[in-house]
């Protein structure tokens, strides 16, 4: 089985060159004559990119299949552009054992559109009080490479050192939701003065930066590797910076919609925009970017989080939080961070692709598009604009906060393994 990208600039660089790829593998790069009965994809000079890889869905299989399943998810996540996603563990029941993390690695491969590579719980049942058993999962067949109790912070300090302690051992990464819950008791918007002003109680920016330092002292300690959920704040950047600085082995990443959206949408009122942590202030938002463009904050996570209608569509205070993310995040990063000069698609590649593969240890992705390489890539039409709607995204949920919103970035083909599973906004 062959095929070949007629045209296509890797990385956006030089002139067009064609990319055959036969049996999943980069064959030849340059002027190809291509086998006559490859199929064909025209890239007319269209951005070639290693395939995505996001280290943060909910997918909601096992328990909320009525938001998305792995099916529909896996679905999102190639026309997205993205060849490998991490599916976070707070389903019901929870992937804190071989059984569930097995079942998700298996039925990803079932469905074939991308690799899902299951997040295993640090704590049984993400109660925070007893360490799963990590080594089980490392070594199943879904060979879990991260871990995480996201949705919750392992909040315990004791718990999180012998996680950590562990974890280098196993040679995995222990991935934090950063959020003191003492500090968080009730919070429902950016602790602020747009949250004051609507009388809603605030999530302060020091519950996720304290846990950011203790987490990055502890994980020093035990030479431990911590990655860090989510940042939202300019302070968290700070701590990164420090603790990066002097020689911690921390990565962290930022959601797309943490890059363009502020806690102005509080006045919305709409819960499409309530998500944990929170949006919070325009200079942070700011800050994040530069944090991005400048590799103190490694990479770009969707935290893809559907919910039903029910769950969403409700008053504020009740709604849950989390927003859609996969199908978007490539035309997020382009107007936040490409039209704003911060990065080149070169560092698109790199935020994307390359270093979320190395912080989950992923092997064959992320890779240089060369010859050898795997063929996971994606093409990207950078000129093309497009309008999101909700409703004709795969995902089963809707709740996306950029309904109706026209963005920049085209995903026009993915590839996994050389199988074409997106093109042109359409499934295989
Ligand atoms: C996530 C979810 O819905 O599972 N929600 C969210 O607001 N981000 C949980 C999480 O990432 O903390
Ligand atoms: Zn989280
Ligand atoms: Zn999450």
């Amino acid at each position: 089985m062959s095929t070949v990208i007629k045209g296509a600039r890797p990385y956006g660089e030089g002139d067009p060159v064609d990319v055959l790829v036969e049996d999943g593998v980069i064959t030849a790069i340059g002027t190809v004559q291509a086998p006559e009965d490859a199929e064909v994809i025209e890239a007319n000079g269209q951005v070639l990119l290693p395939g995505f890889v996001d280290l943060h869905t909910h997918l909601r299989e096992p328990g909320r299949e009525d938001t998305e399943t792995i099916d529909t998810g896996s679905a999102a996540a190639a026309l997205g552009g993205y060849t490998a996603v991490f599916a976070m563990a707070n389903t019901d029941p929870v992937a804190d054992n071989a059984v569930i993390v097995d079942h998700v690695w298996r039925r990803g491969q079932e469905v074939g559109l991308v690799d899902v590579h299951p997040v295993g719980a640090v704590t049984v049942g993400l109660k925070g009080e007893k360490l799963a058993e990590l080594g089980t999962m490392a070594n199943s067949q879904a060979r879990v490479k991260v871990f995480s109790d996201d949705g919750l912070c392992v909040a315990d300090p004791l718990l999180m050192r012998r996680a950590l302690e562990y974890s280098t051992a196993l040679d995995v990464v222990i991935a934090q939701h950063a959020e003191e819950p003492r500090l968080t008791v009730g919070a429902q918007a950016h602790e602020g003065e747009r949250a004051a002003r609507l009388g809603y109680t605030g999530w302060p920016a020091a519950a996720e930066e304290s846990i950011v330092a203790r987490d990055c002292l502890l994980a020093l300690h035990a030479n431990a590797r911590l990655h860090v959920c989510h940042v939202s704040t300019s302070g968290t950047a700070d701590v990164l910076r420090w603790a990066k600085d002097r020689g911690t082995k921390v990565s962290a990443e930022v959601t797309p919609h943490h890059l363009l959206l502020t806690d102005e949408r509080l006045a919305t009122y709409d819960p499409v925009n309530k998500v944990n942590p929170p949006l919070r202030t325009e200079s942070d938002a700011e800050k994040l970017r530069a944090a991005l463009a400048d590799g103190t904050i490694d990479c770009v996570a969707t935290d893809h989080a559907p919910h039903a209608v029910q769950d969403k569509d409700t008053e504020w205070s009740a709604a849950r939080p989390g927003m859609l993310g996969l199908q978007t995040a490539l035309s997020i990063v382009a107007e936040t961070m490409v039209r704003t000069g911060l990065l080149d698609w070169r560092g698109v590649a790199r935020v994307l692709s390359e270093r979320p593969a190395e912080i989950g240890n992923l092997a064959d992705q992320g890779r240089p598009i060369e010859v050898g390489e795997p063929a996971n890539l994606t093409l990207v039409d950078p000129d093309a604009e497009w309008t999101v709607r909700g409703a004709e995204l795969a995902s089963i949920a809707a709740n996306t906060p950029y309904e109706g919103m026209r963005l920049p970035g085209v995903v026009t083909a993915t590839l996994l393994r050389g199988r074409i599973t997106a093109r042109d906004g359409k499934i295989g």
